[in-house]
């Protein structure tokens, strides 16, 4: 076996603390510096096991993090802002576990139960930070200890009651969506229940708790899925964007294998799936490496999963954020990988007869969310595609319209409409719903669908 570091996605609503978390992660690892440093990927840190073990104490061997040693975590941070779904959902699709953050006076909020759905939908097992413990009223932090455990237990009685509260809140709003969950000190089965692990960003309590949980389920329920005993190197496109003096790049996870510079790279574009060969593959340089803040990048022959990276080339230009990537030294097998990705894609896109909503959104991301959570509300798409809403969408729906009135609609996110098609749709009067947040989306077509049927 050989076991590569999962990929944890730290996800959660804007300002619950997902960033300061991070960096509260890193600070302490640099404390521990000795012991081997946190690396910089791009879009992700790299945490490795000797800082693990340093920030975890005693609670890593424990938590089984000393049985099949995992070489760390590669932690993915995602924004909490509400036009990012695209990236949210794309940080979920490479996760193999995530961190869900919530800020404790506040509970669950929009962006919270959004994540939880892309992390429903692609079945990432998560763990909840529930951050910002500092500002309850009374708390007091103790020099002494990172562990929250202890924490907790030297706090007066009233704050260890408003705690409860809070947390509770937490654990019947996750009962009512469906998950066992419990403060992970009372957790009996890490395999049925959902671990919520208070912690503050700002003191570093329950650092050492989050980071074990997180070790421990991985090392416990993860090993076949992190062994990379002939595994297909692959991965996943977060960006893609020009950039000085590099030309066109992707930004990307590395979720399995090795990447050469010498391989065969496939991507998808919006009709097509491409083959290249990088012109480079570039990591960040550490920061005592970096004598022009411009001379950011340092190109390398090849790279091991799990990794955060960039490659340029100039084929990359059209590529879909969220596409999925494979690579491959041998050319025979540059056709099955090929269809791999079609097929992949073609379960993306939806394109039939039969009678559905029309959905129009900015990317692979967003459109794999937005179609999964209308599965869940048993709304038929017809059409499922990225790009602007067209006149032709407006005819498509005028025809669906007529045999089923709520289903001749277009549900459209973060695009635009073109102007001849909001004037068709005007005078065909149909409608089309177009919002920012994935969420609301939902609810505006589900709230007029039965408030028209009343
Ligand atoms: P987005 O990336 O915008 O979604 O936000 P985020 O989730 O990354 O939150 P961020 O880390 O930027 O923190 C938001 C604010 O909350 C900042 O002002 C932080 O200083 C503050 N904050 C984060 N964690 C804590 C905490 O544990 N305690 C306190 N008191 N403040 C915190
Ligand atoms: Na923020
Ligand atoms: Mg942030």
């Amino acid at each position: 076996m050989q076991i590569r570091q999962p990929i944890v996605a730290v996800l959660g609503h804007v300002d619950s603390g997902k960033t300061s978390l991070l960096d509260k992660i890193r600070g302490t690892g640099v404390q521990a510096r000795e012991a081997g440093g946190i690396t910089q990927h791009i879009g992700a840190s790299f945490l490795p096991s000797e800082i693990l073990k340093k920030v975890c104490g005693p609670l890593y061997v424990k938590m089984g993090g000393a049985n099949q040693e995992i070489p760390g975590l590669l932690v993915i941070d995602t924004p909490g802002h509400e036009i990012f779904t695209n990236l949210r959902a794309r940080g979920g699709s490479a996760a193999d576990i995530a961190i869900l953050v919530i800020d404790v006076n506040r509970g669950f909020q929009p962006q919270t139960n959004e994540s939880l759905k892309i992390l429903q939908n692609r079945k990432v097992p998560f763990v909840i930070a529930l951050n910002k413990v500092d500002m309850i009223s009374g708390w007091k932090k103790n020099p002494k200890t990172m562990f929250i455990s202890q924490s907790v237990k030297e706090q007066d009685s009233f704050v260890q009651t408003a705690l409860d509260e809070l947390l509770y809140n937490v654990v019947g709003t996750l009962s009512i969506l469906g998950y066992n969950s419990e403060a992970f000190y009372r957790v009996k089965d890490f395999s049925k229940e959902v671990a919520i692990v208070p912690v503050s960003a700002r003191s570093g309590e329950g650092m050492p708790e989050l980071l074990a949980v997180l070790v421990g389920l991985t090392q416990q329920y993860m090993q076949k899925k992190l062994d990379q005993t002939e595994k297909k190197t692959r991965g996943i496109v977060l960006e893609v964007k020009e950039e000085i003096g590099l030309g066109m790049t992707a930004n990307m996870i590395l979720i399995d294998g090795t990447l050469r510079k010498s391989d065969s790279v496939l991507v998808a574009k919006r009709d097509s799936v491409i083959v290249t060969k990088p012109k480079a593959i570039l990591l960040p340089k550490p920061l005592d490496e970096m004598r022009d803040p411009r001379d950011k990048f340092r190109p390398v022959n090849e790279v091991v999963a799990a990794a955060g990276i960039k490659i340029a080339s100039p084929d990359l230009d059209g590529v879909l954020p969220g596409s999925p990537v494979y690579a491959t030294t041998e050319e025979s097998t540059i056709d099955d990988l090929k269809k791999l990705i079609e097929s992949e894609m073609k379960s993306v896109f939806i394109k039939t007869d039969t009678k559905g909503v029309i959905l129009k959104c900015d990317t692979i991301g967003s459109l794999e969310a937005l179609t999964d959570m209308l599965k869940k509300q048993n709304v038929p798409v017809s059409t499922a595609d990225i790009g602007p809403v067209t006149r032709r969408d407006v005819m498509e729906a005028l025809a669906i319209k007529e045999r089923d009135r709520h289903l001749g609609v277009i549900i459209a996110f973060n695009v635009k409409i073109l102007t001849d098609a909001q004037e068709e749709a005007e005078a065909n009067h149909i409608k089309i719903f177009h919002d920012q947040v994935i969420y609301s989306l939902i609810d505006n077509y589900v709230n007029w669908v039965q408030d028209d049927t009343a």
